[in-house]
């Protein structure tokens, strides 16, 4: 491959640009300017706005009449590193094995924004123009919500009109698979903390009189799934869209999902929702998870306490139509009835995003499957995913497109944990695919 792109990706690589931390906001800023710079030498009118939080690079090239507007969409920031010590190379120092970059943010995004960008380098340098008007978007708040991106598409509205969307921040069902996502789910966050007693207490001392946070919030996270795996919120399903028979058909088709779940993860054994495959279960079907847990003595040894209070962090993954407003005050209730009369209950909502489908059969979504064929030469796997990009849907609310998701990651590539990486082929194969992406948008 071409050496300059693989060192611009190793570059963005080296920035930390963690931003649920604010220690890291300025490396958060120094990787926008790194971009801006960039875009701008390869000839692209760029500008950084500043947002309350981080902030948003775009960069566009001169708009033609009688072509189409594409907007692409990119985010530069990471999610923690925790935990390093599982690391076998320092996250911010990428390194190359195997024919995989190991790095914080190789696949999660920067190694598929990357692409995006060495693929407009590449048809600038040998035409000098684009065949469709561009409008490169990347922000670094996506890891955190995207709080301030739906109040920007909406005060630059008619600037970032555009025909369509594509993002590369997705996955391949398997190595050189072309792979086109048509929906995601959507997310809603919530934290449950219970208060018992006003101070920790000797366990010995009142232990049999007074209700243990500990306990109480274990039957509140227990009462929110029955034994099998389906979630027992009231009125959770009611807004699920039924999958089609044609999904179910195409998704028997792909490589077995959970027998490579099951080699990825290392479980014993598989769980789940009862009367779904694995894809169907995480693609397509709600869930609840606990991803934090606390309260109490956590040092080495024993200490005898019954703690003041315990806590619990809930995502719930929504898929269309579910409304997160709608589920979060569905939660709300679900844990103000179980909640004992022992403890004091608080709950925090956090951030939110809708869950997402396009029609894979539009005219841009056929364009970007002749586009993904062309570059892998193979036929296209039409899949969901079950992660989110709560953007996707704003815009479709506010810039009323929609958005194409071709992405480049495989499921071996660990984002969001320990030893992240991104194989050097998909990186090249994206830089190809950007430019037959562009090419077949244009003429769709
Ligand atoms: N790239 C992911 C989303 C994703 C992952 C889509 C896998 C499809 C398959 C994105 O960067 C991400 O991690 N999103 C967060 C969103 C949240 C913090 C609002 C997620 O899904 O947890
Ligand atoms: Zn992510």
């Amino acid at each position: 491959m071409s050496t300059p792109y693989l060192e611009q990706l190793l570059t963005v690589l080296r920035f930390p640009s963690i931003s649920t931390d604010p220690s890291h906001a300025g490396d958060v800023q120094a990787n926008a300017e790194w971009l801006a710079a960039k875009l701008t030498e390869i000839g692209l009118g760029t500008k950084i706005y500043p947002t309350a939080g981080h902030p948003i690079v775009v960069a566009r090239n001169a708009a033609r009449p009688g072509r189409p507007t594409v907007l692409l969409y990119g985010h530069y920031d990471v999610q923690p590193v925790d935990p390093l010590e599982q690391w076998v190379s320092p996250p911010f120092e990428p390194r190359i094995e195997g024919g995989r970059i190991f790095a914080r943010g190789s696949t999660d995004n920067k190694g598929q924004h990357m692409a995006h960008l060495c693929g407009i380098t590449e048809l600038l340098s040998r035409h000098g123009d684009l065949p469709v008007n561009l409008i490169f978007l990347l922000e670094g708040e996506e890891e955190i919500g995207s709080p301030n991106l739906e109040p920007f598409l909406k005060r630059y509205q008619s600037e970032l009109a555009c025909d369509i969307v594509a993002i590369s921040d997705t996955g391949m069902v398997g190595p050189g698979l072309p792979t086109f996502t048509y929906g995601l789910r959507g997310i809603a966050c919530v934290e449950v903390t219970v208060h018992g007693p006003v101070i920790d207490l000797h366990s010995g001392i009142f232990g049999g009189s007074v209700a243990n946070p500990n306990t109480m919030l274990a039957r509140l996270v227990a009462s929110v799934h029955d034994n099998e795996g389906r979630i027992l919120i009231d009125g959770l399903y009611d807004a699920v869209r039924p999958l089609q028979e044609w999904e179910r058909t195409a998704w028997a088709q792909l490589p077995d999902g959970a027998a490579s779940t099951l080699e990825l993860t290392g479980v014993p054994k598989l769980f789940g929702e009862p009367g779904f495959t694995d894809y169907e279960r995480r693609w397509a079907r709600p869930t609840a998870e606990v991803n934090g847990i606390g309260g109490g003595y956590q040092g080495k040894g024993s200490k005898t306490v019954i703690p003041q209070s315990a806590f619990a962090k809930f995502s719930f993954r929504l898929v269309p139509d579910q409304d997160p407003q709608d589920i979060l005050a569905k939660v709300q209730a679900h844990f103000a009835k179980h909640c004992p009369d022992t403890v004091r209950l608080d709950v925090y909502m956090g951030h939110s995003g809708k869950p997402y489908a396009m029609d894979p059969n539009s005219k841009f979504g056929l364009a970007a499957r002749r586009a993904l064929e062309k570059t892998f030469a193979k036929p296209t796997a039409l899949i969901r995913e079950g992660g989110s990009i709560p953007i996707v849907q704003a815009f479709r609310d506010v810039l009323n497109a929609e958005t194409l998701l071709l992405g480049l990651a495989l499921p071996d590539c660990q984002a969001h944990a320990p030893n992240e990486n991104f194989p050097v082929e998909n990186f090249e194969a994206g830089i190809v695919l950007n430019q037959h992406l562009l090419e077949a948008l244009a003429s769709a």
